[in-house]
Order: C-alpha cells, then sequence, then structure tokens
C-alpha cells in the first residue's frame, strides 16, 4: 500500500488526559498486529507516546523537531517500537522549543507534511499523536494527517474541547489540507454502571449523529498500568476490556473507507 492507499490519521483534543497517547499507541499496536506497517509521529514534546512503545530518550539526536526543520532526514530520526510492523519517528523535549520558535512562522505548518509526505506513503497507517493544545504542532499534524479522531473523556466539561478541536481542523482543512475529514469522536473512559455516563453517552450521539459516534473505550486499569510496564495493552492483558476495546475500534478504524475527496 502506498500513496492514496496509506492512511493518516490524528488523534487531537484541546483537552489532556483524554485518552490520545493511550489511543494513538493502542491502536497503532493493533494495526500493526493484523498485519499492518504502521508509523507512530509523537508530536508532543511530553514524548508519552515514544516512551509507551519502548523508544528511549536518552541521547536521542533526532527526531520530530530535527525532521521538521530539515536538519536531520525522517529515515535517520525513525526508530523501531517493541511492536513488530510499528515504528516512531520520537518526540524530545526540542519539540517544545520548535513551536516556541516557530509560532508566528506561517511556513512551518506544512513542515511535517512537507519532510514526511514520502515516509509516509511507505505505510499503511500513519498515526500522529498531539499535545492539548491548538497551536503549532497540532496545526502541523492536521496539515499532514488526512483523518482527525477525537477522544474524549465522557463528562459534563468534555464538550468544549471537543468543539474547539472540531473547529480548528474545519479552518485547517478549509486553508492548508483540502483533504482533512473529522472522523468521530471516540468517548473514552466509559462507565457503563452509572446512570450519569450512560445518560451523557446517549446525549452526545443525538448531538454529533451516530455515524460520527465511534467506538467506545470502557474505564480500564490495565490500560493505565501497560506503559509502566513497557507493554501495549495487548501485551500487558490481552482479555482486558481495554484489548477487547481498542481492537474493536481498530477493527472500525481499519474497515472504514479511506476518505477520497470528491470528483464531481
Ligand atoms: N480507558 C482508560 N481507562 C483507564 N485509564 C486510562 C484509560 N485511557 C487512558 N488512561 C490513563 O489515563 C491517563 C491519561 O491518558 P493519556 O492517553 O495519556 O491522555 P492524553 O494523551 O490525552 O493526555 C494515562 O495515565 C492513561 O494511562
Ligand atoms: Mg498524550
Amino acid at each position: 500500500m502506498s500513496g492514496t492507499g496509506s492512511r493518516r490519521l490524528v488523534f487531537t483534543n484541546r483537552k489532556g488526559g483524554c485518552g490520545k497517547t493511550t489511543t494513538s499507541v493502542n491502536i497503532g499496536a493493533a494495526l500493526a498486529h493484523m498485519g499492518h506497517r504502521v508509523l507512530v509521529v509523537d508530536a508532543d514534546p511530553q514524548a508519552h507516546a515514544t516512551m509507551s512503545l519502548g523508544v528511549s530518550l536518552g541521547g536521542l539526536e533526532h527526531d520530530l523537531s530535527t525532521v521538521a526543520i530539515g536538519r536531520s532526514r525522517p529515515e535517520d530520526a525513525l526508530r523501531r517500537s517493541y511492536v513488530p510492523r510499528l515504528h516512531v519517528i520520537p518526540a524530545t523535549r526540542r519539540l517544545a522549543d520548535f513551536e516556541r520558535r516557530y509560532a508566528s512562522s506561517g511556513e512551518a505548518r506544512g513542515w511535517f507534511r512537507e519532510r514526511l509526505s514520502a515516509t509516509m506513503d511507505a505505510y499503511d497507517y500513519t498515526i500522529f499523536d498531539t499535545p492539548p493544545t491548538t497551536q503549532l504542532l497540532t496545526l502541523g499534524a492536521l496539515v499532514a494527517g488526512r483523518e482527525a479522531f477525537i477522544p474524549m473523556q465522557v463528562h459534563f466539561l468534555a464538550m468544549e474541547g471537543m468543539i474547539e478541536i472540531v473547529e480548528l481542523a474545519e479552518e485547517v482543512q478549509r486553508r492548508y489540507n483540502p483533504d482533512l475529514v473529522v472522523r468521530g469522536i471516540i468517548p473514552t473512559f466509559v462507565d457503563r454502571g452509572t446512570p450519569t455516563s450512560r445518560q451523557l453517552l446517549v446525549e452526545l450521539k443525538e448531538r454529533i449523529g451516530p455515524e460520527m459516534m465511534l467506538k467506545p473505550i470502557r474505564l480500564n486499569h490495565a490500560l493505565a498500568e501497560a506503559p509502566g510496564a513497557g507493554h501495549t495493552i495487548f501485551q500487558h492483558d490481552l482479555r482486558s476490556t481495554g484489548a477487547v476495546d481498542y481492537y474493536r475500534l481498530a477493527q472500525q478504524i481499519r474497515n472504514m473507507a479511506p476518505p477520497g475527496r470528491p470528483t464531481s
């Protein structure tokens, strides 16, 4: 698979702690286990996706920021993860400097796309993990990506971050990247045991429409433990609800028709 056959997914939300990194890592791992070649691009200076996939930050000379400014080639920065077929373009703290330095540069928002296009085409799936902001790093990922997914912790205050990101994605689509589509919301930390949680899921579905509501990820302690143990959820506990939920979501994503530009 290459070119338009390869998909570029962005997991993003203005809110922190809603499951962006957990989703990036475990959807990446599930797709790799299904036999696909997967590239995870870590666009968050906190580098949690990089570390969760077993890439150590010590002495990393190349990262996404050095690729973006053209100081490293993508192949210099690529690292193997502990999941077969899954590679990583790591983040380091330098990404924060990159964002500060080029915050007001109009050009920089296109650098991830420019520098990584050929590399992304060599994978079946590229997955961008993003920081909880709407600034350059998130913008760069949305410009390089084609499909935005919004993990969202289902509680009363979560709508705001979701709406902000949908608006940003629409603006990016209009101004810089006609290929971008918002694919849907992924409800995370779902606790079906509580009536409030069930009610909120129903309300969310009414509000965004059933086709935008993707398979939910339940609250599951194993998902929180896995990164510390140096595992994805599939190595950590294959029978956990976290493993079941992420596998189902990966199947749903895999089965979606890749977005194409309208032909007329
Ligand atoms: N479904 C879940 N159930 C329980 N804990 C989770 C779940 N999803 C994520 N976590 C944990 O919650 C914290 C925040 O998740 P994370 O994916 O890092 O969010 P973000 O990247 O949006 O900041 C992490 O400690 C993670 O392990
Ligand atoms: Mg994160």
